[in-house]
């Protein structure tokens, strides 16, 4: 959890924020710059730092949080300091229903990405995004997985990331194909991989 609380990572959830602020200012925030609909966050033991900086800012109020993780006793310790936000304690898949009003969600998992369960856990999400699109005309989703391992699966680097931007592509896409997604969109540049 250590790693987490961290000046890297505390930037890491100020880029977040300000990216949707810059690219997605009309249709996801109203005219005070609070965010229409809720966030919801894969929030492990540190994502009340999360939440933190959404009220300090006031992006928005407790209420507007969904806080959500496998593991039950960081559900309850987040219960326990913010009982006006929501926790849910499961897989993300297995909550979906209970995500309704969210525009923005951050699947902070650090899980092993370029294999079946990015793709199912995306077409899981099919419902809540498509219904914050046709609402505010768009979704915040950020994804961040790790490579780590790809070597496992018998990938390289650059494969795992290759399937996973192929996958993101094709279902972003399907969601909103006005958007033209294609896996470039999301590549990062061969210099940076192994
Ligand atoms: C990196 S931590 C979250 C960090 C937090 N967002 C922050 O800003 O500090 C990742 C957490 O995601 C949880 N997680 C990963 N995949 C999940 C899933 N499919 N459903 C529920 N929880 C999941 C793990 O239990 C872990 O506690």
């Amino acid at each position: 959890m250590d790693s987490f609380i961290s000046k890297p990572k505390a930037r890491y959830r100020r880029d977040c924020l300000e990216y949707l602020q810059e690219n997605a200012a009309k249709s996801l925030f109203d005219s005070e710059k609070r965010l229409k609909g809720k966030w919801c966050e894969l929030v492990g033991g540190s994502g009340h730092l999360t939440l933190e900086l959404l009220l300090s800012v006031k992006v928005l109020s407790p209420s507007g949080f969904i806080g959500v993780d496998s593991n039950k006793v960081h559900i309850a310790t987040h219960q326990a300091r913010y009982p006006e936000a929501t926790w849910l304690h499961g897989n993300l898949q297995d909550v979906i229903h209970e995500l309704e009003g969210v525009s923005v969600l951050n699947v902070d998992s650090y899980s092993s990405t370029g294999y079946r369960t990015t793709r199912e856990l995306l077409k899981s999400l099919e419902d809540v995004a498509r219904a914050s699109i046709q609402r505010r005309g768009a979704f915040g989703l950020f994804l961040n997985p790790t490579l780590g391992g790809a070597k496992r699966h018998g990938l390289t680097t650059r494969q795992a990331l290759l399937n996973l931007t192929q996958d993101v592509s094709a279902i972003l896409t399907g969601w909103c194909p006005e958007s033209r997604f294609t896996p470039e969109s999301f590549w990062t540049p061969p210099s940076l991989l192994v």
